[in-house]
């Protein structure tokens, strides 16, 4: 196979804070892939939430200074846990926006807060649907990709359905519109992708969380587009790697 035209090295549901996680291993896996990457045309960080347990202060100072090291392009969100105990003023006073966007040559990236103060479940808003329209427009023919932290579809082995987005079937019919190719997103600690009309939806597992389900386990996504098609790898905690997925791509 050909060299991807960019490579997204996704994480989720880190969880710091949680006994038994331990940033020194958030800190080795951002070292690993700043060495995978050197040898790649265009690498990216994306973070889709859940990085602390409780929406601390100290386990805000602890995530933002490991991340302080990395000298890839990153594009950070919170997820529920994040804003627990209004952690939202830590995470916009240490990681900048709740909502962000990023364009490059190939791909445009819309990455929205999912996540409200105190509350598990996820919530877009249709206040923010012309703002991913006229994003996803100005796009083109671009890799559209839009990163949340909630799912907008179910996920199988991940026990009774709770906290999927509210307002998913509006959200979906606006991605589907704005021709989005991918959708990303974390939260139920299970990796899994659907494909939703021509739509790829990967649900990351998390990065060090001990709450995994069944035979999951802890690992980060590196995701390498092509032209036409992307793969998903797990890079698992464990140090082995597992090609998960490869699908067409559309723009
Ligand atoms: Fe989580
Ligand atoms: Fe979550």
């Amino acid at each position: 196979m050909s060299e991807p035209i960019m490579t997204i090295f996704q994480m989720s549901d880190i969880h710091i804070g949680e006994p038994g996680v331990h940033i020194e291993d958030l800190r080795r896996v951002i070292a690993e892939i700043e060495t995978t990457s050197k040898d790649l045309a265009s690498p990216l960080v994306l973070v889709t939430g859940d990085l602390t347990t409780e929406g601390l202060r100290e386990e805000y100072e602890a995530v933002a200074d490991a991340f302080s090291s990395l000298s890839l392009p990153h594009i950070i969100i919170p997820g529920n846990h994040d804003e627990r105990n209004y952690g939202a003023a830590h995470f916009e006073r240490l990681l900048g926006p709740r909502f962000k966007t990023f364009t490059s040559e190939d791909i445009a990236i819309y990455a929205a807060d999912s996540a409200e103060p105190d509350n598990d479940a996820g919530h877009v808003g249709r206040e923010h649907y012309p703002q991913i329209r006229e994003f996803f427009k100005q796009a083109e023919d671009k890799i559209k990709i839009f990163a949340l932290h909630h799912h907008l579809i179910p996920v199988p082995h991940t026990g009774r359905e709770y906290n999927v987005v509210e307002d998913a079937g509006d959200v979906l019919g606006v991605l589907e519109e704005a021709h989005c190719s991918i959708v990303l997103n974390g939260h139920r600690h299970v990796p899994w992708l659907w494909c939703l009309n021509d739509m790829i939806l990967y649900n990351s597992g998390t990065l060090l969380s001990r709450r995994i389900r069944g035979a999951a386990t802890q690992a980060y996504t590196r995701i390498d587009f092509f032209q036409d098609s992307v793969t998903f790898t797990l890079c698992q905690k464990n140090g082995t790697q597992r090609l998960f997925n490869q699908s067409t791509l559309r723009r």
